[in-house]
């Protein structure tokens, strides 16, 4: 496992809607089998960011590095051609179909009459879930009989499944209790384990400091600290965010 290659970067983004300038100089870097995490106050934005990494947002100036290339990102579909896929804030699961039906969803398998197909994913899905060790009723029950944190570990294994650069993650535990919490942020672990890199954002400071090997902080849509996370106290995050905002306002 290499720590040193970044799988995927941004650079310098700059981005604006309207009269809200979003990023100013927004830059994050990931290695391969790393995880990081954005963390910034409400509207630093840090979801902003990650639109740019997955080619839903165009940037005004600065470039997304992928595989050490630069790359223009026109849509998600370009994202994942190039192996990075996504757990969104909202989830984006289809809560009458199954598990399975969920993790196919959008890239259903084409080749092979119906009944070979369905095998093929059943066993392709069985193998993602046990790899990231998630405990699951069975593939077959519908998504709305799940828990929170039983979907969610669905949407993880989802784009892990999928992903062979980077797996980026808004907010992935903000709706779980503190148990399911931690299985996700140990799913994380698992995943960069595997090589890929993790990209997450949270606003649980004490859970992700433990849980990521590098933080980085964005201020009002600029980056303004990169540290590995054994190095900072939640305390020290916290200054660092309301001293970049005590500063401005002195
Ligand atoms: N599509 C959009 N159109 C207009 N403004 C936007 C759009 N997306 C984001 N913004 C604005 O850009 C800023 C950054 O938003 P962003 O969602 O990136 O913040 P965030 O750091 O993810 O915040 P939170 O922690 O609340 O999720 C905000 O002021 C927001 O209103
Ligand atoms: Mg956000």
């Amino acid at each position: 496992m290499t720590t040193t290659e970044p799988v995927i970067a941004a650079r310098h983004i700059a981005k604006r809607f309207g009269h809200v300038q979003a990023l100013r100089d927004a830059s994050v870097t990931v290695p391969a089998g790393t995880v990081v995490a954005l963390v910034g106050d409400n509207g630093a934005g840090k979801s902003t960011l990650v639109k740019t990494l997955l080619g839903i947002n165009r940037p005004d100036s600065g470039e997304v590095v992928i595989g050490g290339e630069p790359v223009e990102l026109h849509s998600v579909r370009d994202a994942q051609a190039r192996g990075v896929d996504a757990v969104h804030q909202d989830l984006a699961l289809a809560p009458e179909l199954s598990v399975v039906d969920n993790m196919f969803l959008g890239h259903e398998l084409v080749s092979g009459p119906g009944f070979l197909r369905r095998r093929q994913m059943m066993e392709r899905a069985d193998a993602a879930v046990r790899e990231l060790g998630i405990q699951l009723p069975s593939l077959t029950v519908p998504i709305r009989e799940l828990s929170g944190g039983q979907r969610q570990a669905v949407a993880v294994a989802r784009a892990v499944m999928w992903s062979r650069t980077a797996v980026l993650m808004d907010e992935p535990t903000a709706a779980l209790g503190a148990r399911q919490s931690e299985i996700i942020a140990e799913l994380m672990r698992t995943v960069a384990a595997k090589g890929l890199g993790v990209l997450v954002i949270s606003h649980d400071l004490p859970r992700i400091l433990k849980a990521a090997d590098t933080i980085t902080v964005l201020w009002r849509g600029e980056t303004v600290l990169e540290s590995p996370a054994a190095d900072l106290t939640v305390p020290d995050l916290v200054a660092t965010m309301v001293g970049y905002r005590a500063e401005e306002a002195s």
